[in-house]
């Protein structure tokens, strides 16, 4: 259910559509319309008869479809070299395989992005147990995180912005958390096809928060095989060493002379097999590393993608002190995408904007503490260009 629902075309020429377009001078189709306002329609219906819509926005040669649930993009397009188009995000066609078996394929991450090592941290003297799903440890908020909850979707457009707030309202004791924690996430594509991420949180008690974004990119399109050959380059000097169960040791390592070394742009593949221990136990790349820029009032540069064969390129700035760097090494074969193809490990790759895993057990870490009377805010933008 969307909040501020806003006057329906129900005219004859949206009428015999699925899709549902808001406010005045909308476009009537689906894909949404350059600069124009958000178009809905319905995607799916969960198990509880809940009602789950895809939302589809375009800007300045971007287009974007966006989920209720779990605030998930679905499908992201934008041209190549040529002008040719393709989705570049893993997903899926239908509800249920998001509900059933999704690594987390564009969601919204919360109430804490990656891991809490057993799902436990002390705040202010108190001990807290969090819901425990990666072994022993809590993974992306828990059992049932933020990406497996159907947001409140509200569309804008705002100069030459066109976007989506999503709100959602965890409450006290959720998956173990502290605190009444109210979220709200923007999405924003620009003038000229910037997809922007704004998070803000408020809490009526002491808590920890660290929110992100799961999209997995493929910039050669999704399904189209290993992103091995695709360029990264990742401003940062140190990164954060795990042990088995991928918990940060709280070592801030050095990069140079390792396989982690991204500072200049270099093919995924030209090291992932060098034998690292640290990559053996992640099988391939699964880690946070430490952005040299630290945490910023504003977004700054801190990573480039690049695809050399359709020229796609996406840069990444945020005002997060930490990158997760995960290379789709759990994907097997056995999930079939949008696009009718079976993802394999290394078929897409994440690059999520945030704070350090477990920040709350260890004081050497940026602080994820939010108190009641803060306001959480971060911000990301995702550039493309080819
Ligand atoms: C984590 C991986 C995890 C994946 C889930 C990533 O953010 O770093 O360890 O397997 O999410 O799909």
């Amino acid at each position: 259910m969307e909040l501020n629902r806003r006057t329906v075309i129900a005219g004859a020429a949206s009428a015999g559509l699925a899709a549902t377009a808001y406010g005045a001078g909308s476009a009537s189709a689906a894909t949404g319309s350059p600069g124009g306002r958000p178009v809905r329609e319905h995607f799916g219906t969960l198990a509880d008869g809940t009602r789950v819509y895809r939302w589809s926005l375009e800007n300045g040669g971007t287009r974007l479809k966006v989920l209720s649930y779990g605030g998930v993009v679905q499908s992201l397009e934008i041209p190549d070299r040529h002008g040719r188009y393709a989705n570049v995000v893993a997903g899926f066609d239908d509800i249920a395989d998001y509900v059933a078996k999704s690594p987390y394929f564009g969601a919204l991450i919360g109430r804490y992005g990656n891991r809490i090592g057993k799902g436990r941290f002390t705040l202010d003297g108190k001990a807290y147990q969090l819901s425990v799903n990666d072994g022993v440890n809590s993974l992306h908020g828990g059992a049932k995180g933020f990406d497996k909850h159907v947001w409140d979707v509200e569309p804008f457009t705002r100069g030459s912005d066109v976007g989506l707030h999503l709100h959602y309202t965890s409450v006290d004791g959720e998956m173990g958390y502290p605190g009444t924690l109210r979220t709200k996430v923007t999405y924003t594509l620009g003038r000229h096809g910037e997809w922007r991420v704004d998070y803000e949180a408020t809490t009526d008690k002491a808590t920890v928060v660290n929110l992100t974004s799961h999209v997995y990119w493929n910039l050669a399109g999704e399904g189209s095989g290993t992103i091995e050959d695709h360029e990264l380059s990742i401003a940062a000097a140190r990164y954060t060493p795990t042990d088995p169960g991928l918990i940060p040791t709280g070592e801030l390592a050095r990069v140079a002379g390792t396989p982690f070394d991204f500072r200049h742009a270099k093919p995924i593949g030209r090291d992932i097999r060098a034998g690292h221990e640290q990559q053996v136990q992640a099988k391939g790349y699964d880690h946070n590393w430490a952005l040299d820029k630290g945490v910023t009032a504003k977004p700054e540069h801190i990573a480039t993608l690049r695809d050399p064969r359709s020229g796609r390129t996406l840069r990444i700035a945020t005002d997060q002190p930490g990158l997760q760097f995960y290379s789709g090494n759990f994907l097997d074969g056995t999930l079939t995408g949008t696009g009718g193809r079976t993802y394999r490990q290394g078929d897409a790759l994440c690059l999520e904007t945030q704070h350090f895993p477990d920040s709350p057990n260890h004081a050497n870490f940026p602080s994820t503490v939010l108190r009641p009377g803060r306001t959480y805010r971060t911000t990301t933008i995702h550039t493309f260009g080819a």
